[in-house]
């Protein structure tokens, strides 16, 4: 698809929000698997399905609602997508990104990114949240492919500093206040849908990884490129060791995600809370 026609797309998906925004959010945090009750949080506003807007894609990924959510949370205009796109789904990059452009274009500055993601680290367990310190880019794709929209962001965006290390920070004040055990670590992006093979998980430990899962990289990207400030949180489901690899059940994932999620709307919660504090 030409540049200008996805442009056009934002466009219109970017109006269509806006005639319905009640406020101006200056978080987005995207959702992932089994993560969606942070939304119980939410104090005013209100929700608009993906299929309202022409341009989005129908999510197809069990657990994925596919819908805006806005309100406060702890005093901040926010704005949550419950459900994201992913390239396994059969999408393109620039689709996978499109939440994030139309979040920019309503005024979002700050972007959360949570998934499930499969534990590399053998010193991880199940259940355990990883603040995001870097990312590996294993897609073989990358919504920025193509001819460059210099009014969203420059050709060639700076990677050296992804994950913001003051959003960091604060993560790491907050669990540390909250008790919540953070860990920290790079998240390697896979096409999928296909769980990695004991020879797949081997490599991607030795590239320096130590999570990995099928989404998040896309919007990041697309996130850096606008100039957002972005902050990712894992939640671990599983552990892959190469030598010992045991059979992944998707009910399982999720089953381990819900369990985990108090802790992380707890981490998000605290994040924002001090964001207020410091106006
Ligand atoms: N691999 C890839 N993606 C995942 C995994 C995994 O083990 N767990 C959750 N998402």
């Amino acid at each position: 698809m030409p540049i200008e026609k996805y442009h056009q797309q934002v466009a219109e998906c970017t109006a269509i929000l806006r005639g319905r925004l009640s406020l101006t959010p200056s978080w987005g945090i995207i959702l992932g698997t089994g993560l969606g009750r942070l939304v119980e949080h939410l104090q005013g506003g209100d929700s608009l399905g993906y299929e309202q807007f022409p341009h989005f894609p129908p999510p197809t990924s069990p657990s994925h609602v596919g819908r805006f959510v806005w309100g406060h949370l702890a005093g901040v205009p926010v704005i949550l997508c419950q459900g994201r796109f992913h390239l396994y789904e059969g999408y393109t990059p620039r689709q996978v990104a499109l939440p994030v452009r139309v979040m920019a274009a309503v005024g979002v500055r700050n972007l959360v990114v949570t998934n499930a993601a499969g534990g590399l680290n053998p010193l991880f367990q199940a259940g355990d949240l990883m603040l995001i310190t870097d990312h590996i880019n294993l897609q073989g794709d990358n919504p920025l492919v193509g001819r460059n929209v210099e009014g969203w962001g420059p050709r060639f965006p700076d990677m050296s500093r992804v994950y913001d290390l003051e959003l960091r920070k604060l993560a790491e004040e907050v669990a540390r206040e909250r008790r919540l055990r953070l860990r920290q670590g790079v998240y390697v992006a896979v096409k999928g849908p296909c769980l990695e093979t004991p020879a797949e998980t081997r490599m991607l430990r030795l590239l320096g990884a130590d999570a990995v899962g099928m989404s998040t990289v896309p919007e990041v990207i697309a996130g850096v490129h606008a100039g957002l400030k972005v902050l990712g949180c894992s939640v671990i489901s599983n552990v892959n060791l190469p030598d010992a690899m045991a059979p992944i059940e998707l009910s399982e994932i999720i089953a381990t995600v819900r369990q985990a999620e108090p802790q992380v709307v707890e981490l998000l919660l605290g994040i924002l809370e001090r964001q207020a504090q410091a106006g």
